[in-house]
């Protein structure tokens, strides 16, 4: 493939290290000849290595707290002057959870840290959504996808208040889509991706089980972040202009299969 993304600009969210989806992302869509910034959360940018992306990809580096309307005004803003016009596409590629992190089990959540969950992972899909539409910043036909994780239809022990989170994300996805693809042609979708080795993924424990249980149970494996990447592009391109409000199952099989042989041979030894 070349050229699918000629023309089309946009901004990717969320590229922390080269093992980052939004990383893989920035690079497929550079390939494509799509143009874009790159934006992170202050912090994330001075411990990651973002520069070098935004080297490779010649793309500049807008820094935003997703959660802060002023920065995502900011963000929209400077990005139109920089890339010269309207967006065509936006990633969010944004998760976290304090609670997750700090080792915190389901019956004893911090509740200050359970809104930063929801706030970060969640609200600020519908913020970056609002802070667009309010600019009126993106082009009709413009694609919008978020990343989710099937934890929010089905139950894992350790993801905890991340699993609220990617509901309320997907959720978002169907309302804003429907109001977006109603006055401006845009369309808004999350992909729901297999387990991949980044640093969200590998930061919940159990990490390493359950991405071997997925690629038992998938078909055709666990997809990876390339895998993934491939996908955002055509999301992003004109072959899936009626593709919105959709929860896009990106996980090899997995979600549709009871059980594989390869997890009944294993389990029959
Ligand atoms: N890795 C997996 O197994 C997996 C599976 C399904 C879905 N996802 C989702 O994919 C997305 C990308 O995660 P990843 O796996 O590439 O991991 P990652 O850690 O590389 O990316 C997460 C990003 O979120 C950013 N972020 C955190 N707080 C922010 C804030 N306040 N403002 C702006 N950015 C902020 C981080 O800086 C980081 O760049 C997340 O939504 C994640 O939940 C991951």
């Amino acid at each position: 493939m070349a050229n699918l993304l000629k023309g089309k600009k946009g901004i990717i969210f969320g590229a922390l290290d080269e093992n980052s989806i939004a990383w893989k992302t920035a690079l497929r869509v550079k390939e494509e000849g799509g143009e874009f910034t790159l934006t992170n959360a202050p912090i994330a940018m001075r411990l990651g290595t973002i520069n070098k992306l935004a080297e490779a990809c010649n793309a500049q580096v807008i820094a935003a707290d997703a959660t802060s309307e002023t920065d995502l005004n900011n963000l929209f803003t400077k990005s139109m002057e920089v890339l010269g016009g309207k967006l065509d596409f936006v990633l969010h590629s944004i998760g976290m959870s304090p609670n997750i992190r700090k080792g915190k089990e389901y019956g004893d959540m911090n509740y200050e840290w359970y809104l930063k969950t929801l706030d970060i992972s969640a609200l600020s899909f519908h913020k970056v959504l609002q802070a667009s539409e309010k600019l009126d910043a993106l082009n009709e036909w413009a694609s919008v996808v978020g990343l989710s994780y099937i934890a929010a239809q089905r139950a894992y022990p350790d993801y905890t208040d991340m699993a609220q989170a990617k509901a309320m994300l997907e959720s978002i996805a169907r309302s804003y889509g429907q109001r977006y693809g109603t006055k401006k042609k845009v369309r808004v979708n999350t992909i729901s991706q297999s387990p991949t080795k980044t640093t969200a993924g590998t930061g919940i424990s159990g990490f390493d089980v359950f991405f071997d249980f997925a690629e038992m149970m998938s078909p055709l494996g666990n997809a990876s972040a390339e895998d993934c990447a491939n996908y955002i592009a055509v999301m992003f391109s004109d072959y899936t202009r009626m593709v919105t409000m959709q929860n896009l199952m990106h996980d090899g099989g997995f979600s549709s299969s009871g059980i594989t042989n390869n997890l009944i041979e294993r389990l029959s030894k």
